[in-house]
């Protein structure tokens, strides 16, 4: 532990940057057509063909779908190949009571129940695990039930159909639980990116650390000389 303040750190690579601001771009226009597929619009006049709405929303959709599967395997890799901070959301140490003791302290810290915050020098243990829950885990369901859900569409010789439908169907029992737990997820996701943003500016100020540049540019950097604490 040091006692002054402690030096700018390099801890998120492009990678991982990249990423996130790809993987947040490609959310909001999931979010965004995957609603309209779920409430479309009044309809349009005249032929269908003439102006394929509903078609260019879907295909949006889809082609989203497809790019955030691709960037998913990659970020999944550079958990593998990059720095120790671009571990933390894939392998949460879940079998260490000091993280769960940092968990329960930035649930403190975040409903203003305790006075000082704690420093890390990548995330905190409450982002690590809500992140590994909702921006992994919840991530890999929409995929996995979304390609299911294009396997029905894509007919039953597809890639799709087989690699997903096959299995993911009678999991879920028919093809409208399987939409509607597609749908139901995109709820849990748009609340969790409503709270990370608000988490983010907020520690931004209130945190004794670097938040939102961080995420651009890759450097930490510390306000005080107060001790940083480790996640694991
Ligand atoms: C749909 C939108 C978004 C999603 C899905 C998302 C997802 C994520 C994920 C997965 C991480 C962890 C990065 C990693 O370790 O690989 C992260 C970190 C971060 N995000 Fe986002 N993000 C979104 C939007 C935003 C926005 C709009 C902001 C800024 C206001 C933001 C600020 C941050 C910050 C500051 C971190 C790093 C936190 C830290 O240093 O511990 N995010 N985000
Ligand atoms: C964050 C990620 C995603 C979100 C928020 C999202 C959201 C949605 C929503 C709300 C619906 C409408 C469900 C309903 O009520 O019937 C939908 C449908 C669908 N999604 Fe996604 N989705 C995501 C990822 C994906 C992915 C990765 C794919 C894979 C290609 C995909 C493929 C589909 C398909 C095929 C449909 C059904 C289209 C139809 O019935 O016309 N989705 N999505």
């Amino acid at each position: 532990m040091s006692e002054s303040t402690p030096s700018p750190v390099y801890v998120y690579e492009i990678p991982v940057r990249v990423w996130h601001s790809l993987n947040a771009l490609l959310i909001v226009a999931l979010i965004t057509t995957g609603y309209l597929i779920a409430e479309p619009l009044a309809s349009v006049t005249g032929e269908a063909s003439e102006h394929f709405l509903m078609g260019y929303i879907r295909f949006g959709h889809f082609a989203a779908g497809y790019l955030i599967a691709i960037a998913l395997v990659f970020r999944a890799y550079w958990a593998y190949a990059g720095n120790e901070h671009a571990r933390q959301i894939f392998l949460p140490p879940l079998l260490n009571a000091h993280f769960w003791q940092g968990v329960w302290h930035e649930i403190l810290w975040y409903t203003f129940l305790v006075k000082e915050p704690r420093r890390y020098i990548g995330h905190n243990p409450l982002a690590i695990l809500s992140m590994h829950f909702v921006f992994v885990w919840g991530l890999l369901f929409m995929i996995i039930t979304g390609f299911a859900l294009y396997g029905e569409g894509a007919g039953a010789n597809s890639w799709a159909h087989v690699l997903f439908s096959s299995w993911v169907l009678p999991l879920f029992g028919d093809s409208q639980s399987l939409h509607s737990w597609h749908h139901l997820v995109m709820w849990i996701i748009v609340c969790f990116v409503l709270i990370h943003i608000y988490v983010a500016v907020r520690e931004d100020k209130l945190s004794g650390q670097s938040l939102l540049s961080t995420i651009v540019t890759g450097w930490r950097t510390f306000k005080s000389d107060k001790p940083v604490d480790d996640a694991h």
